[in-house]
């Protein structure tokens, strides 16, 4: 079966992930481009929020205005995915954010869990809830997180990251069929260390110049 994800066409975006990609972009340069880049990407993901109408009088006239509905939740997996957090509390009005700590092991590629701080997600379950993380390479920590944002109550998530791997988009679908992946680039396989290629390198060490 051919991988489920939404690859974002906008010529902005293809110009600034080819930037990320770009193996002389410093750090300052690589937060620039990632910021704007989630903007694109975080209004792609919520392109089917839910409004409601509410008359607002403008200068000339009464009219029926369209305001969001409800907020949204937004949970950065730590620590890449902070780099996308603050374009989105740019973005939106009113948000809550939650924080799901989890490192690979170098060897092993396998992710552990070292924080969780979610909100309670069963108060307005159809929130819509964005995990955002740059890479998704195996595909392992995304589903570690999806599960833990399903178990506080989540229902409407979206996956949004930067550079998906075949491989770990296949692994999104399969556990988690319900949940939309949205990014700005798909590529071609994981390495034999399981990085992405052609890919971008360590998107936190990049962003947090920690190389
Ligand atoms: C990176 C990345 C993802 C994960 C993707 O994080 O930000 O969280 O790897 O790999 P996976 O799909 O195989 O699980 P990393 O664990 O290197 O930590 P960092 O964010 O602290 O740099
Ligand atoms: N994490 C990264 O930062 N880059 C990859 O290619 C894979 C995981």
């Amino acid at each position: 079966m051919s991988p489920k994800i939404t690859v974002t066409t906008h010529p902005l975006a293809q110009h600034l992930v080819s930037n990320l990609r770009d193996a002389r972009t410093a750090p300052a340069q690589f937060r620039n481009f990632s910021d704007l880049l989630t903007v694109i990407l975080a209004l792609e993901a919520t392109h089917d929020l839910a409004l409601q109408t509410i008359s607002v009088d403008t200068p000339l006239e009464t009219m029926d205005g369209n305001y969001l509905a409800s907020g949204i939740v937004v949970v950065p997996i730590l620590r890449a995915g902070l780099g996308m957090l603050q374009p989105i509390l740019n973005l939106f009005p009113d948000v809550s954010v939650g924080y799901i700590g989890l490192a690979r092991d170098h060897t092993t590629a396998m992710a552990s869990a070292y924080y969780e701080k979610l909100p309670n997600l069963r108060e307005s379950p159809n929130r819509p809830v964005l995990i955002v993380d740059p890479m998704l390479a195996t595909g392992g920590s995304a589903c570690q997180a999806i599960d833990a944002v399903k178990s506080a109550g989540g229902i409407d998530i979206r996956l949004v990251c930067v550079v998906a791997a075949p491989e770990g988009v296949e692994a999104v679908n399969a556990s988690h069929p319900d949940v939309p992946i949205f990014s700005a680039a798909l590529d071609r396989e994981l390495n034999d260390v399981k990085y992405i290629l052609p890919g971008l390198g360590d998107f936190g060490d990049r962003l947090f110049g920690t190389l």
